[in-house]
């Protein structure tokens, strides 16, 4: 079962709601579909399913409904038309006491402007939602403290907001939704007030969050290179709709229409796309300790010239090649030990850009090794694979928009990803 569903869900701001319903069924612009009448349509056939544990970005332009769209998920906002559905149950047509419990126990929410009690500690802070929710006051310290943990702010449990850095009050805002331990976060622009820099930091610590947790978010950015670093899949809105679901290699290679296209286009693929997108299997990996013989077998079998040699926890110690397997077979060694080189091939780690991978990949004399955060070998990348890797997602070629002041608001191009 889905976290949440979405169905065919609508938000009209305004008088003269019906009217205004009636003239979008047919899919016309909002604007047009609405000219002259008193009303906004904020978010227009919303349709998507969210899975357990899934980031679910949607990136849009201001004004394009993401705020309109995620507040209905969590009942701050009644639809016009639709279905949410949390974990199955119907949230649209919950009373309000239901309706509260269901978000205390489900669902937390951070938001860009995240308000600290300024006389409250940092640990008083993140435990703000159990204090609401009447928890005994040892249980809301220990579940606050195990949040602050989390994101990395233990130490700073006793002291007052106005010592921390922006990001770091950022962080207390994810604490406090994380001590709430409901399973689904919706994210509203959480990063967007952070200086690049401090922002690419809290990304990382949300995905090394997220892959301890697995939590469901839904995240909203107006940052594409945001939505494409965080994002399992990535919905575009675009003037109230969603023009486009998708991978961020999905979005990038094959945009749904124009628009999504002149989105994405100033994208340097090669700055999105990292070692773990485009590495290959290697071939040949064998324990250092296994013989010569068995390597000469692997190498044959494999048609390749290279093993790939792992240690006894898996990690990555170095290649030996096709003539040193036959020179230890000759000197009759048991293992590959004494054999095994650096010197040959460079190692990279998986999220390497693909645009910092070119003198690796030059220099190494067999294909490149991927190596994981524990230093294990993960994948290889050949010298032909990363040209063919970049061939295959060349921009597009998009004819103009006619309105092409809105792209320029993407910030595509300044944020080096
Ligand atoms: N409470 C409201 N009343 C009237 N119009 C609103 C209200 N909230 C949002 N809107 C309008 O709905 C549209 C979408 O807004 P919003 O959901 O905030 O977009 P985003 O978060 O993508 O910037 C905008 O045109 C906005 O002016
Ligand atoms: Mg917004």
């Amino acid at each position: 079962m889905p976290a949440l569903a979405v169905k065919s869900l609508y938000k009209v701001f305004g008088s003269r709601t019906d009217e205004a319903m009636r003239r979008l069924a047919d899919g016309a612009p909002r604007d047009e579909a609405l000219a002259g009448l008193p009303a906004t349509a904020a978010v227009i056939d919303a349709n998507f399913e969210v899975r357990p544990g899934e980031i679910f970005v949607v990136m849009g332009l201001s004004g394009s409904g993401k705020s309109t769209l995620i507040r209905m998920l969590n009942g701050l906002l009644r639809p016009t038309q639709g279905s949410v559905r949390v974990d199955g149950v119907e949230l649209t047509t919950l009373r309000p006491a239901a309706l509260r419990k269901l978000r205390r126990e489900k669902i937390s929410m951070v938001f860009q402007h995240f308000a600290l009690m300024p006389h409250r500690t940092v640990l008083e802070n993140a435990g703000y939602a159990l204090e609401v929710a009447g928890l005994p006051k040892a249980e809301r310290r220990e579940r606050a403290m195990d949040a602050l943990r989390m994101v990395g702010l233990a130490d700073w449990a006793d002291k007052l907001p106005h010592n921390l850095s922006g990001g770091m009050r950022q962080r207390v805002g994810l604490a406090r939704a994380l001590a709430a331990g409901t399973d689904i976060l919706l994210m509203d622009e959480a990063f967007s007030a952070l200086d690049p820099l401090i922002r690419r930091e809290v990304q990382d610590q949300l995905l090394e969050l997220q892959a301890e947790l697995g939590k469901t978010i839904v995240f909203i950015t107006h940052d594409l290179n945001e939505a494409m670093r965080l994002g399992d899949r990535i919905a575009v809105m675009r003037d109230g709709r969603i023009v486009q679901i998708g991978t961020a290699e999905e979005i990038l290679t094959d945009p749904a229409n124009d628009y999504v296209a002149q989105f994405v286009a100033d994208v340097d693929r090669t700055r999105i796309l990292t070692a773990s997108s485009v590495m290959e299997k290697a071939q040949t990996t064998l324990d250092v300790n296994v013989g010569p013989r068995v390597a000469a077998r692997a190498l044959r079998e494999n048609q390749t010239s290279v093993v790939y040699v792992t240690g006894p926890r898996k990690q990555f110690l170095g290649t030996v090649t096709e003539d040193e397997v036959l020179r230890a077979l000759r000197e009759g060694r048991q293992s590959l030990d004494g054999y095994v080189s650096t010197e040959r091939v460079r190692t990279v780690t998986e999220d390497t850009a693909v645009a910092d991978l070119f003198a690796d990949c030059a220099e190494s004399q067999h294909p490149v090794a991927v190596l994981d955060a524990k230093g294990r070998l993960a994948g290889v990348i050949p010298r032909i694979t990363l040209l063919s890797a970049l061939a295959s997602t060349t921009p597009h070629e998009v004819p103009a928009l006619d309105g092409p002041a809105e792209v320029d608001l993407v910030g595509a191009k300044g944020d080096p990803a």
